[in-house]
């Protein structure tokens, strides 16, 4: 029987899931797989965590060098998180010639590139099923299930907490804020939730999925990423009247040569399956050739449900052909602004005769037209929402428009705009 000697570089919650879940799933594998994992050593710079390590019977350091440095190690599982430290243990791991499995999406969206061409030229390595979408086989399936499909669109909720509370807003008719409050005290979002919020945490995912179904690692500060802090209850409840959700979408097409990749919150139809997915789940949904439509749901976060992923890398890893590497590709993005689409927008206007008249003549002239336009009677009389559904329009000439009619003295607060993907 083979051995697989394996340790663990932080015990936070996936990483105490890690060692619960080996310890209690090893002969399980080894009888389906033949292969025997040793937990050599765990380590943590928090001396605390030497009793969860006492508790498994398990040598603990809170030095990462004893791991990295121990050559009778052959994986290290590196479970920080963040930039640095983390970036630095993973470099030390392959230079020692171990193999590596993380879960650390903003490391690889950042420092993907250097990582996996050091484990090529050290010729081992690494593992990251659990850096996207947790507990969802996302990775292999994208990776070696997909290796003959061409990615022609994908849709991803990659963010559990930013679903969570745009689920929680409308299920509980309640603002931003408190459903952000609700997160916070169920769990779902952290203290700081500020990378999930603003859609770092999402653009991190989609960059690493860019990598695997198109071979790019794109320029972070250029993809263009925005977050739900700005989506208020009215648009939940509008949208819904209009008969979409609103959810928080990574989203990666390819057509005409041009790659557009983006983060932002969307209108998709009530009936697709992304809008059905609820709470914290995590789901993607991509179309592609020869394989047509599919569609991945699960738990995208959470220590017992992200474990999995980690010890099927911990299992798999030394016999990935490549290590889920792609030969990187150059491809040309496509400019958001000259993305064409179909949009919500909101204004609060003065409820007086001829505004919808200066609104709609300030779009004409952009080239914009109307599909649909609802005013709503409000509590606050003298400011009324005006909900417009645009036919396909140019962003740019959309972002213009808009800040143009933001001008009029009539218009009480800035205008809202959302994208529709009518998948
Ligand atoms: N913070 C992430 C989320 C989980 O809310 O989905 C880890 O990737």
């Amino acid at each position: 029987m083979k051995t697989r000697k394996i340790a663990i570089i932080g015990l936070g919650n996936i990483g105490q899931a890690v060692v619960k879940n080996i310890k209690k799933y090893s002969s399980l594998i080894s009888r389906r797989t033949s292969l025997k994992i040793e937990l050599k050593k765990v380590c943590d710079i928090n001396k605390r965590k030497r009793k969860i390590a006492d508790k498994f019977s398990i040598p603990f350091t809170a030095n990462p060098l004893d791991l990295i440095r121990d050559p009778q190690i052959d994986t290290i599982v590196e479970l920080v998180g963040g930039i640095e430290p983390a970036y630095s243990f993973v470099r030390g791991a392959l230079k020692e010639k171990k193999n590596v499995v993380t879960a650390n999406k903003a490391l690889l969206a950042s420092k993907g590139r250097e990582i996996f061409s050091l484990a090529r030229k050290v010729n081992r390595k690494v593992g990251f099923e659990a850096s996207v979408c947790g507990a969802i086989p996302l990775i292999r399936s994208v990776s070696e299930g997909l290796v003959g499909c061409e990615v022609k669109k994908l849709y991803g909720i990659l963010n559990g907490t930013t679903n969570y509370i745009l689920y929680q807003m409308q299920k509980g008719n309640i603002d931003f804020n408190a459903s952000l409050a609700e997160a916070q005290a169920k769990g779902f979002a952290e203290k700081r939730p500020s990378l999930d919020i603003n859609g770092i945490d999402s653009l991190h995912k989609l960059s690493i999925l860019s990598y695997l179904c198109y071979g790019v690692w794109p320029n972070l500060n250029k993809v263009y990423t925005e977050g739900i802090s700005k989506i208020s209850l009215l648009d939940i409840r509008y949208s819904a009247e209009l008969n979409y959700r609103i959810k928080l979408l990574a989203i990666a097409k390819r057509n005409d040569g041009l790659l557009d990749l983006r983060v932002h919150p969307t209108l998709v139809p009530a009936e697709h399956p992304l809008s059905q997915t609820s709470s914290a789940y995590n789901a993607v949904y991509c179309d592609t050739n020869p394989a047509g439509e599919l569609l991945f749901y699960g738990q995208g976060a959470g220590g017992p449900a992200t474990s999995s992923a980690i010890i099927s890398d911990i299992v798999n890893i030394a016999s990935y052909e490549n290590g889920f590497m792609r030969k990187e590709e150059k491809v040309s993005f496509r400019n958001t602004k000259d993305l064409k689409m179909r949009y919500y927008v909101r204004f609060m206007a003065q409820d007086a005769s001829g505004v919808l008249a200066k609104i709609s003549k300030v779009l004409a002239s952009f080239n914009i037209s109307i599909a649909s336009v609802t005013q709503k009677e409000h509590k606050l009389r003298k400011c009324v929402p005006i909900i417009m559904i645009t036919h396909e329009a140019k962003e740019d000439s959309i972002r213009k428009a808009l800040s143009k009619i933001d001008n009029f003295k009539f218009i009480k607060y800035p205008s809202q705009v959302i994208r529709i993907e009518d998948l």
